[in-house]
């Protein structure tokens, strides 16, 4: 008999309810720290919904953790809506966040509403999440008139890996700490209902939380955000083509998978598996049927 439990959609946490843009709202009102994860697929978004999480991010790191690109710029509006799908039947509470891909909302005001909305249409999201500042402002008034709600992302924004040269931290110098801050009230300003702060340094990550009346979700810029975002490959250690400094990694799923797989052959070597409880068997009585049917 197999020892591993089987995983149920029931909630591990009581009177559970749909998290909402408005329970964010709450949530830094009252100082309660948001948490938020990425998935891809339906097993890890029931899991992250059994377990409680506020908010699951379908983002466009896909493309590097799951379907091994070199950066994200190839992830598609198809591949994106394909992963939010899978995870929109996974999850029935947190708050699902679609994440932009490179191109989908960068052409026109108008590109970037029709595909906003395919993300709720098509990809059954709450909402979506869109890279950049002030030159995005437009584009995300027009999909919250949309009825859509949206995410700013600043900081190190990994659409614009070839702008900056790499993926680099942001917002070192007053100067571009200076943008970044003005960027985080105009992205306000615009009706995002919250914003995500990637690789900018702690304290400045701390004073636009501190300035701004939506919650700041934070990753790689310490913890003065009113909430954290990890890539759930890199927390279960199981994307190591590199892990940024600012990962914790709460469990090393590529050995635990490696285990797996190296037993699994050895099983097959050995002749033990399968078992004869992995076996199925017909009556006798067909099977006679059957040899004299076939002369044997
Ligand atoms: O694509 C993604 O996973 C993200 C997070 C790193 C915030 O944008």
């Amino acid at each position: 008999m197999s020892t591993i439990p089987s995983v149920s959609s029931e909630p591990l946490v009581a009177n559970r309810r749909k998290i909402t843009t408005k329970v964010f709202q709450r949530k830094k009102a009252r100082g309660d720290p948001i948490s938020v994860l990425t998935a891809y697929d339906y097993p890890t978004a029931l899991i992250m919904d059994r377990v409680g999480i506020d908010s699951i991010l379908v983002g466009d790191s896909l493309g590097m953790v799951v379907l091994g690109y070199e950066n994200t710029l190839r992830v598609t509006m198809e591949e994106m809506l394909h992963h939010c799908r899978a995870v929109a039947r996974g999850a029935k509470y947190a708050l699902l966040i679609g994440d932009m891909p490179f191109m989908s909302y960068q052409v026109s005001v108008e590109e970037a509403v029709r595909n906003a909305g395919r993300f709720l249409q098509e990809g059954g999201m709450d909402a979506v999440k869109l890279e950049g500042g002030r030159e995005r402002a437009d584009s995300i008034r027009s999909i919250i008139s949309a009825g859509i709600p949206v995410v700013g992302h600043i900081g190190l924004t990994p659409q614009s890996v070839n702008l900056f040269g790499g993926f680099r931290a942001q917002g070192k110098t007053a100067a571009a700490a200076k943008r970044l801050y003005e960027d985080a009230l105009l992205l306000q300003d615009a009706g995002c209902f919250s914003l995500v702060l990637e690789s900018v340094p702690g304290r400045l990550a701390e004073l636009i939380s501190e300035k701004l009346d939506i919650p700041t979700i934070g990753i790689g810029a310490g913890s003065g955000c009113d909430g954290q975002v990890l890539v759930t490959h890199d927390l279960l250690g199981l994307f190591d083509r590199f892990t940024p400094k600012f990962v914790r990694k709460y469990a090393d799923f590529s050995s635990e998978m490696e285990l797996a797989f190296n037993e699994f052959i050895s099983d097959i070597d050995a002749g033990s598996f399968p078992a004869a409880e992995h076996t199925m068997d017909m009556p006798d009585e067909e099977w006679m049927i059957l040899m004299s049917e076939i002369g044997n």
